[in-house]
Formats: C-alpha cells, structure tokens, sequence
C-alpha cells in the first residue's frame, strides 16, 4: 500500500507533467506560429502573346513583411517569380520569365499571389506551383496552365443576285479548331448546309486564320458559326431578315452576336506545411522527457 507522501509525490508529478505538456505546446505554438495555410490556385488558357493570369490566393496576413511568395514551374530551374518583404526578389528568377512576371504587391496583404504573365508563348504551358508563406504558416497549390490561340469570329453577308453567302472570320486559331455551322429556320428546322472552311498560317508562323464560307444560305434563319479546339470555344449568329416584297439585295436587316469562352479544367490544390511546424510536436516530447 502507498503512503499519503507517495500519493502526493505522484500526483504532484502528474500534474506537473500536464501542465510541462500545456505550456510546452503553447511555447511550441508561439514559437514556430508556423502551420499548414489555405492555397488555392486556378486559371484559364493562355493567348499566345497576350497577358494571361495564374491565380492564386491565400489566408490574408497582416504582417506583410512575413509574406514570401514563391512561383516556380516543373521543368524550369529558376524560379518564376519570388515576391518577399513586400517586393520583388528576382534574383533566382529564370531568363524564360524575365521581364514577363508581375505580382500586385498591392493586394498581396488581401491574400491575392495571382501571377500575371506578359506575352504569354506557347511554351508557357505546363505545371506551374504557387507557394506561399506567412507568418501564420505556408502552403502551396498546383495548377496547369494550357496555352493556345483564340479569337472572336466576325460574321458578314455577302449579297450577290442569287442570295447570300455568310462569311465567318478569326484571325488567330491554335491548335487548329474545327469550323462547323448550324441553321435554324423561324420555326425551328434545322436547314442543311455545305460550308468551305480554310485555314491560313500567320506571319508568326503558329497561329492560323480561320475563314469560312457558307454559300446560298435563306432569309429569317439564325445561321451560328462554331470555330473549336481544345482550349476555347467561339460562335459568331447571325440573322439576315429580308422582306419577301422587297427581294432587292439592299431590304434587309442583319442582327450579328458573337461570343467566345475557354475551356476550363478543375485545378488541383494541394496544402503543405513547413519542417518548422515539427517544433509543434518536438518541443512537448523534449520538455517530458526530462
Ligand atoms: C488579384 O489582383 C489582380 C490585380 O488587381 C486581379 O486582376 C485579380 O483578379 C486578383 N485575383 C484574385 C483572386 O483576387
Ligand atoms: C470551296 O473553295 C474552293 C477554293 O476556293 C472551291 O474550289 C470550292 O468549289 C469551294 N466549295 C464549295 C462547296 O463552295
Ligand atoms: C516558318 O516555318 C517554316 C517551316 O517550318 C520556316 O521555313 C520559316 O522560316 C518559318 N518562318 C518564321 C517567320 O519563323
Ligand atoms: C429593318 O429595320 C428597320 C429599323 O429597325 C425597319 O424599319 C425595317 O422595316 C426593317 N426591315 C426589314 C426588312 O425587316
Ligand atoms: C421574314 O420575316 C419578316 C418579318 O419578320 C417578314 O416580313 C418576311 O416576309 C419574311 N421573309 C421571308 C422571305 O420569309
């Protein structure tokens, strides 16, 4: 049987032990601050020699000073961009990114890391990662970046003395996109149609022009226009409503609509935490084991 002194003794240290484990993960807390923070990363493809944007964003820090962001891509040694102590520290940055990068320090403290890129190349496209560290912690996110070429279509009429030719133009198409069209009379029927779709390399010598006829089309049917490809999609409608009195080539009415979206892929997002958060775990073990 345990004497009331040993009693005491145990449950002394006990206690004391419990409260060596509170204290030390506190102090373990303060010192390190350091967990994992929320990165989320997203964007849309890129237009060849255009501005594009990688975004990313994270748990606002007050602290700006503590804020390090770091924008690297797989395959490239250097860095894409490193934003730290409230400024571009392009030191490491590799000469494929050079001149090319911004960071809106401005909106750095809101939790905005989002990455512009000038001029954007076809080789710009790959898996790019934004890293993030406050003084709350870090984290980082992954996303893939697609690059190609995408413009909006221009539609017109061609009025000769047998009817009209629609002509469906874009300038700036890559990969090479599809061209089909699609009719639809004022009730709903859709017309047949045999369009001639070419293609015309640029001075640049990627992207392509995209032109196409479609010859003997009716008055009153919304005739679209849909170039294609893997990263965008653009339609061009147009309508000519022609009075069945008048059939001279100048009574009519065209109403033109165009539009143009990107293809969106779901990013992923990975969170990650630094080697410092391991002090968390550590500093109570070291104290206990005393
Ligand atoms: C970040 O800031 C830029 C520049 O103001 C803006 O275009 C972009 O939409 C912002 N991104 C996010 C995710 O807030
Ligand atoms: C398409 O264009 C080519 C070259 O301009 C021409 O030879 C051909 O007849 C056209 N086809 C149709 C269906 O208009
Ligand atoms: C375009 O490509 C062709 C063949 O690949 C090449 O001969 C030509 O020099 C290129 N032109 C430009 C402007 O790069
Ligand atoms: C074309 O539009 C004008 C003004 O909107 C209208 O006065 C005219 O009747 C229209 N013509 C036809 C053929 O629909
Ligand atoms: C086209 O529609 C207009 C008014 O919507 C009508 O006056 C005209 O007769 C129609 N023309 C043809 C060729 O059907």
């Amino acid at each position: 049987m345990a004497s009331q002194g040993q009693v005491m003794f145990w449950s002394m240290t006990t206690v004391i032990i419990i409260l060596a484990a509170v204290i030390a993960l506190i102090i373990g807390f303060g010192i390190s601050g350091k967990r994992s923070i929320n990165v989320a990363a997203f964007t849309s493809p890129g237009n060849i020699g255009q501005s594009g944007l990688l975004g990313c964003t994270f748990e606002p820090d007050i602290w700006m000073g503590s804020i390090v962001i770091r924008w690297a891509k797989v395959g490239v040694a250097g860095l894409v961009h490193e934003f730290r102590e409230g400024k571009d520290q392009l030191q490491e940055q590799d000469v494929v990114f050079q001149g090319r990068t911004v960071v809106f320090a401005d909106q750095v403290i809101g939790g905005n890391a989002s990455l512009e890129l000038r001029e954007v190349q076809l080789s710009d496209a790959g898996t790019y990662r934004c890293s993030v560290t406050t003084s709350r912690g870090s984290g980082a996110a992954v996303l893939r970046y697609r690059t190609g070429a995408f413009s909006t279509p221009r539609v017109q009429v061609q009025t000769s003395g047998s009817g009209h030719t629609l002509h469906c133009e874009a300038p700036r198409w890559f990969p090479r996109p599809t061209v089909h069209w699609t009719a639809y009379s004022e009730a709903g029927k859709c017309l047949p149609h045999a369009a001639n779709t070419s293609y015309e390399l640029n001075s640049e010598n990627i992207t392509l022009k995209v032109v196409s006829f479609l010859h003997d089309t009716t008055a009153n049917a919304t005739y679209t226009c849909v170039i294609e490809n893997s990263i965008a999609k653009a339609t061009g409608n147009i309508k000519v409503t022609a009075s069945s009195h008048h059939s001279s080539a100048t009574d009519f009415n065209i109403t033109r609509e165009t539009s143009l979206h990107v293809v969106n892929l779901n990013t992923e997002s990975v969170s990650s935490s630094l080697p410092a958060c391991h002090w968390m775990l550590l500093l109570p073990m070291c104290l206990l084991s005393i």
